[in-house]
């Protein structure tokens, strides 16, 4: 059984959309709608997740756990040009995603996972943070799971955050899941490419992993 199905995906996502239905009502499609404090906090993530990208050339994007779609007025204020497949499993999310930002041509949006074309690139920012009452171990390969199909879905590079172990413990949260960022740097560089950058000097309580692939860049195992 997949690490997915240990933790009963079906009933995760119906409580992930309860979770997102409240702030959204609260807060709108705003960053705090997606649990964000601020703009300036999602802006510095997707700052640090394009890091990933050659902003020189035009490229696709898979924008894994897009919510309602911030990336986009992202990148066109910054005059890129791209294509962006947007995938949530929120069809809340998905419905502000696309009343504000569905560009016929060049961004779409879905909930269906097996939808997505593999891009030249796919960023995660936010999806491994809430993990409500999922235990340690399961989210950990729910996780890496995850990271596979981000893997999967790029051809020249992929990058998540996540939040971290280094977090301050009175400030931790049981529903979150801070994860171990050298744990997370080794799996993708033994699994998925020899290129691997871990970001932790943001000033955020997180960390983010930039994966770069190319034809020369096969994973390499540790110690061999
Ligand atoms: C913290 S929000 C961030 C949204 C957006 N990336 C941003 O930065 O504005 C995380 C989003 O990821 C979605 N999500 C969480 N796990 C997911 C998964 N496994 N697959 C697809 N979407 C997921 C949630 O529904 C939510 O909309």
């Amino acid at each position: 059984m997949s690490a997915r199905e240990q933790m009963d995906r079906e009933r995760f996502f119906a409580s992930l959309d309860s979770y997102f239905e409240r702030t959204l009502a609260e807060h709108g499609a705003t960053p705090k709608g997606v649990d964000w404090n601020s703009t300036a906090a999602q802006q510095l993530r997707f700052g640090q997740l394009l890091r990933v990208v050659d902003p020189g050339a035009p490229f696709s994007l898979v924008d894994y756990g897009c919510g309602y779609g911030a990336l986009v007025p992202y990148l066109e204020q910054r005059g890129l040009d791209f294509t962006l497949q947007g995938f949530d499993v929120s069809e809340r999310m998905l419905d502000h995603a696309r009343a504000l930002y569905d560009r016929p041509g060049a961004v779409a949006f879905t909930s269906v996972e097996e939808d997505l074309a593999p891009a030249d690139y796919a960023l995660a920012s936010g999806v491994f943070n809430l993990r409500i009452d999922v235990d340690d171990d399961a989210w950990t390969a729910y996780a890496l799971e995850t990271i596979d199909s981000l893997d999967r879905l790029s051809r020249r590079g992929f990058a998540f955050n996540m939040l971290t172990m280094y977090s301050d413990r009175e400030r931790m949260r049981e529903d979150l899941y801070y994860g171990d960022p050298s744990l997370f740097f080794a799996y993708c560089k033994e699994h998925c490419s020899r290129n691997v950058a871990l970001l932790h000097d943001y000033d955020l309580y997180e960390f983010t992993i930039l994966v770069r692939k190319s034809e020369s860049s096969a994973p390499t195992p540790a110690g061999r």
